[in-house]
């Protein structure tokens, strides 16, 4: 009966290490963003925190929003995605991150999470695109 608890103990066991595998999909810790290849930046690069969001209990898909819970991660500005010059075009790689009417760019939910009161949400170019 021991013999036997104890090998069920060690599949389950065993089985929780598999899963955690296949989901394994970690966020680094802290981050710096920058332009992708071949676009000249014209802004400091901008540091990240997936540990300062992940406290304000935010989802892993409300950013990685094309991500379904076992893909890789893509960037913001791979090809097909967020990857055009410029401003205005939906999908250029400013708008990924400035879009004041998405709340999933980071302009957007600083401005929604300070308008409802949250002062250290950052919203002007200085704050995010830090000097180095
Ligand atoms: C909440 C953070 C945040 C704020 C506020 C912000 N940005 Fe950005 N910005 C980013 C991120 C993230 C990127 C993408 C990473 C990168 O390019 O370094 C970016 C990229 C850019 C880019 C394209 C890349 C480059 O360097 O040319 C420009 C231009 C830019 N921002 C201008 C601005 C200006 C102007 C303001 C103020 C009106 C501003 N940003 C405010 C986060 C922010
Ligand atoms: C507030 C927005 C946000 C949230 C929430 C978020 N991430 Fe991210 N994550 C980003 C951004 C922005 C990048 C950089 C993408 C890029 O380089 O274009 C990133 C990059 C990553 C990368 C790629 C790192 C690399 O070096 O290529 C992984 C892996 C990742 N995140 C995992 C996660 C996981 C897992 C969660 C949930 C636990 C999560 N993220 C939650 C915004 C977020
Ligand atoms: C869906 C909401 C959401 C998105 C998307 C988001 N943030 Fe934030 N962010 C917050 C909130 C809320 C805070 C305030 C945290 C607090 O209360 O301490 C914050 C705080 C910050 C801070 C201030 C950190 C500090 O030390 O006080 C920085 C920098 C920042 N975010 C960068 C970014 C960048 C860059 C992106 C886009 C890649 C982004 N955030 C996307 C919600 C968001």
């Amino acid at each position: 009966m021991r013999t036997r608890i104890f090998q069920i103990a060690v599949t389950i066991a065993f089985l929780l290490c598999v899963g955690n595998a296949y989901a394994g999909t970690t966020a680094p810790a802290d981050m710096m963003l920058v332009a992708p290849a071949g676009m000249q930046a014209r802004k400091p690069d901008v540091p990240f925190s997936h540990t300062l969001h992940a406290k304000q209990g935010l989802e892993c898909k409300t950013c990685h929003h094309t991500w379904n819970g076992a893909s890789e991660m893509r960037k913001c500005g791979s090809p097909g995605c967020h990857d055009q010059p410029g401003k205005k075009d939906g999908m250029s790689f400013y708008k990924a991150f400035h879009d004041s009417r998405s709340e999933k760019s980071c302009v957007g939910c600083h401005k929604a999470a300070k308008k409802a009161g949250n002062i250290k949400a950052p919203t002007s170019c200085r704050q995010c695109h830090v000097k180095k």
